[in-house]
Parts: structure tokens; C-alpha cells; sequence
């Protein structure tokens, strides 16, 4: 889909569809619904009076277009007229919604009024954002598999302004919403894919080929270089898989000196039978999104790169799967991590936190100086806050404040939860320095208290996105599938970061 911005007036537009707006209350028409109205000589006026419309925002009727216009039809779309009630979150919901209804139509190129009615109490760049967000959002499609394809259309939308400085804001707006929307469905696609078409080393390539495409370092640790850096709790995770772990590491530098790195650790367990500790078979099919943390963070510097922000960011990527063999790693064994601290592996299905342990523990080494983890690393996480909120905790209210005002504007929900030092006892070992899981109360807190023993005293946000992983029915700007939360919220925060 492209989406561009033009200032020239509607009926001049050469187009398949025109998408014009009626306020839900009984208003007189005006503006373009006004003259649409006049073209069809009154049907859209005839069939308010008929009662055709649901008075309903995005409820919407199509009337095709009389001999002489430049368009095949006219989509008359409802919004209702309460501007206190209308925001920017509603709107990208909204257009989520509509993108599908408009691909159902078979259209290839819609030319939108510009903004009226309710949506005006938006700024022109919040009004460009949501809607390539929303439409960009709506109409991912994971079909690659698909050997049949359904032929559902592809089309270009133009959004009108009605001058220069409105056109100005609105293609701002517009391009950010590209670069955030469709490096989440890239992030998507990375977690869409099946496990054998989504492993370490495919990751790798992924990572490295953003990595060129849009000037960002590249680095990834083997695993015999993961072995001399002393990283045995990440590589405890891949005894047991023959696919080969990667530890990947991204780079962009929008300051002139190296280091004091904003860190987006991400983790990325290709896929996760539990190891020894085997999973039950129903639902295992889900853990190929275990690496969603991983194609977030990835994505997510790939669009800091293209939004060029004053300040330094690092992603890192420790990916691996977990599965069970006669060389996987042993419930009771114990490992040492990057920083020299021992963790007892009680349960291999706890798998999450020992890849994170060496991810906190290199970026400390390697010039991070804030650091937040994103990972699908508990079910209770599921369990307490279901599909709605991510579950955060931090180290430091600062940054968590924050991270939690970046995130307002972007429809991604955060809660804060709890890391008093009492839930600290519940993962200590009787044979190393800690153990992986803490058993059945408050299990997304212990596994949050085991990462701060490796944060230290560095700034650090984990997000447990465990519950939001996936989407089980396509909604607003959510499909079916990997959601890509918190990418939007990681490049907001970013680049308030760099203007503050
Ligand atoms: N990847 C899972 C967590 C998960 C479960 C994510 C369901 C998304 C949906 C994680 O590695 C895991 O298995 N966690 C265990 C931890 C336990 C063994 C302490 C869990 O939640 O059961
Ligand atoms: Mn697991
Ligand atoms: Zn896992």
C-alpha cells in the first residue's frame, strides 16, 4: 500500500473511490459531503432520510458515481460528531477496522476528504499517524504459506488537505506511521513464521539484511565466541537443538560518540518445547512466537534508523531454541553467566531469563547505560493482566515514568508491577548464587526479580509480553497472529529520549 498526501481538491482526483464523511447527528451536510451529495442530485440526503445509515462511526454506504466523475464511487463514512471523545488511539482503532472493510470493496486507489467533522480536534501529524498506522496495521496479511492465494486487492490511498501547512503536518504524520506500522508487520512476519522457517541463523540473516539496508552495525556471536565471552546461561538454553544459537547484535549511532547506548534486549527462543522439562503438547504450537521479544527490539532499531534520532541505541537478540536431547541441558544443573554469577537451572522450561541473564549482562559490559527487555517469558503473566496490558517492572521510577508517557500516544497498554526484595527469597539455591524459578506464587515477578540480579544498578525496564503476544481475532489495528507490542512504544521512547 502506498499513502500519499495531496492538497488538490477531491472531485479533481483521478481515483476508484472517494471517501467523504457524515457527522452522525442530523447536522446539514457541508463541505465535501455536501457537493457528493449534489453529484448523486441528493441520494446521499435521501438515504439519511430513509434511515440507511446506522448512525454509527465507521458504519459506512457506497454510492456509485454518475457518468461525468473522475471516480467509480462515492463511500459515504459515518464518524460520530463528539470531539471530546475522539483521540488519536480511537482513531488508528478505527481505520484498522475500515482498512479491512475497504479491501472487501475491491478498490485500488482511495482518495480521502480531509479531516472533518470530530477528527479536526486531532493535529494534522496526529491525524496523518493514526491513519497510515491504522490502514497499514489493519491490512497485514501472513500469507506466505498460503499455496492458494485469496486474491483480496491491494490499493493506494491519498489523503487530501486543505492547504499547504495542513498537507505538511498530515505527510509528517503519514511517514512516521509508515515506518513505525511496517516495521511492526515486519516484526510480524519474523514471529508468523513457522519454527523451521524462523530459526537462530535465519534471525541472523534477518537482522544482518535490515542491518545493511537501512546503516546500522551488525554483529553476531557464534557460538564458540558466546562460549569465550563466558555467556553459559544463554548457551545452557541451546545444549539441546542442533540449529546452531545466535547472539545478535544491532547498532545506531545517531550521536558523533560511540556508547552510552538506550539498550533494547529482546528475547528470541525460535521455539520452545520447554527442554527436559517438556511442555504439553496442546497449544505448543504457540511457542513459535517465543521469539516475538527478539523480532520487536530487531524491528524496532530498524525504525529508529530510518527516523534518525539524536541518540544511541543497541538492540540485542540472544536466539536459540529449546529442545529436549540426550545433549540438553538437565533439570539441577548449574551454569555461569557472562557476569560470573551461578544459576541453578531448576526447570528448563524457564528458559526466557537464562538467555536474558547474558543479554543484561553484555550490554553492561558494552556501553548500555538504560536497558529494557522484551520477552514472552511467563504464563502468569497471561494469567494476571490476560491479553489487554503488558506487565512491566523497573529498577528506576525515572525511566519507567518515561517509558510510560511514550507510550500514551501508541494504544499499547503498560502496568506496573512490583519487585519487593521479600520475592527475592522464592529463587534462591541451595547450590549457586540463584535458581530459575521460583515457584507457583508470583511467577512473573520472580522471574522479573531473577533479571534485576543482573541489571544491577543499570536503569532497567523488563516488559513480560507474554499475555500479549499474539491476537487471537483481528480487531481494530490487530490481526490474527504476532502482535508486535512494544515497537511502537521502544521508538516513541526513543526519540523523546533524543529531544529531551
Ligand atoms: N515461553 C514461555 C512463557 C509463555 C507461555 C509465553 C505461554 C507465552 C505463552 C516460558 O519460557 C515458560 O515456559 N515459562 C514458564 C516458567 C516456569 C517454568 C517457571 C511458565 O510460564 O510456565
Ligand atoms: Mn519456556
Ligand atoms: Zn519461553
Amino acid at each position: 500500500m502506498d499513502i500519499q498526501t495531496s492538497t488538490e481538491n477531491l472531485f479533481d482526483h483521478k481515483a476508484d473511490t472517494y471517501i467523504v464523511y457524515l457527522p452522525t447527528n442530523n447536522r446539514p451536510l457541508s463541505g465535501e459531503t455536501a457537493i457528493a451529495d449534489q453529484q448523486l442530485r441528493g441520494a446521499i440526503s435521501q438515504a439519511r432520510v430513509n434511515k440507511l445509515f446506522h448512525g454509527k462511526s465507521g458504519h459506512f454506504l457506497e454510492f456509485p458515481t454518475p457518468t461525468r466523475s473522475k471516480a467509480k464511487r462515492i463511500i459515504v463514512l459515518e464518524i460520530e460528531d463528539k470531539p471530546d471523545e475522539i483521540n488519536i488511539n480511537l482513531l488508528r482503532t478505527f481505520m484498522g477496522t475500515f482498512s479491512r472493510q475497504v479491501r472487501a470493496t475491491k478498490t485500488d486507489h482511495v482518495v480521502m476528504a480531509p479531516p472533518a467533522g470530530a477528527w479536526k480536534s486531532l493535529s494534522d501529524s496526529d491525524y496523518g499517524l493514526a491513519v497510515a498506522e491504522g490502514l497499514i496495521l489493519g491490512l497485514y496479511k501472513f500469507n506466505e504459506h498460503h499455496t492458494k492465494k485469496d486474491t483480496a486487492s491491494k490499493f493506494d490511498v491519498t489523503l487530501l488537505a486543505k492547504s499547504r501547512s495542513q498537507l505538511a503536518a498530515i505527510s509528517d504524520g503519514v511517514t512516521k506511521g509508515k515506518i513505525l506500522a511496517e516495521s511492526t508487520n515486519s516484526a510480524r512476519t519474523l514471529g508468523n513464521q513457522p519454527a523451521n522457517f524462523m530459526t537462530p541463523t535465519l534471525m541472523a540473516q534477518n537482522a544482518e539484511s535490515l542491518a545493511n539496508k537501512y546503516n546500522l552495525e551488525c554483529q553476531v556471536i557464534e557460538q564458540d565466541e558466546a562460549e569465550q565471552l563466558g555467556m553459559g546461561s544463554y548457551l545452557s538454553v541451546a545444549h539441546g537443538s542442533v540449529e546452531p544459537p545466535k547472539f545478535i547484535i544491532l547498532k545506531y549511532h545517531g550521536l558523533p560518540r560511540h556508547g552510552n547506548y538506550l539498550t533494547l534486549i529482546g528475547k528470541g527462543i525460535t521455539f520452545d518445547t520447554g527442554g527436559i522439562s517438556l511442555k504439553p503438547a496442546a497449544g505448543m504450537e504457540a511457542m513459535k512466537w517465543d521469539m516475538s521479544g527478539a523480532a520487536v527490539v530487531i524491528n524496532a532499531i530498524a525504525a529508529i534508523a530510518q527516523l534518525k534520532p539524536k541518540i544511541n541505541v543497541m538492540a540485542i537478540a540472544p536466539c536459540t531454541e529449546n529442545m529436549p536431547s540426550g545433549s540438553a541441558t538437565k533439570p539441577g544443573d548449574v551454569f555461569y553467566a557472562m557476569d560470573g554469577q551461578s544459576i541453578e537451572v531448576a526447570n528448563t522450561d524457564a528458559e526466557g531469563r537464562l538467555v536474558l541473564a547474558d543479554g543484561i549482562a553484555y550490554a553492561r559490559k558494552n556501553g548500555a547505560t538504560r536497558i529494557i527487555d522484551v520477552a514472552t517469558l511467563t504464563g502468569a503473566m497471561g494469567i494476571a493482566l490476560g491479553n489487554v496490558r503488558v506487565g512491566g517492572f523497573s529498577n528506576n521510577t525515572r525511566l519507567w515514568n518515561e517509558f510510560e508517557n511514550a507510550s500514551s500516544a501508541t494504544g499499547e497498554k503498560y502496568w506496573r508491577l512490583p519487585l519487593d526484595k521479600e520475592y527475592h527469597d522464592q529463587i534462591k539455591s541451595d547450590v549457586a548464587d540463584i535458581k530459575n524459578t521460583g515457584g507457583r506464587g508470583a511467577g512473573s515477578i520472580t522471574a522479573a526479580k531473577f533479571l534485576e540480579a543482573f541489571a544491577g544498578d543499570t536503569p532497567w525496564i523488563h516488559l513480560d509480553i507474554a499475555g500479549v503476544m499474539n491476537v487471537n481475532s483481528t480487531n481494530g489495528e490487530w490481526v490474527k497472529g504476532m502482535a508486535g507490542i512494544p515497537l511502537r512504544t521502544l521508538v516513541q521512547l526513543a526519540l523523546n529520549r533524543a529531544r529531551s
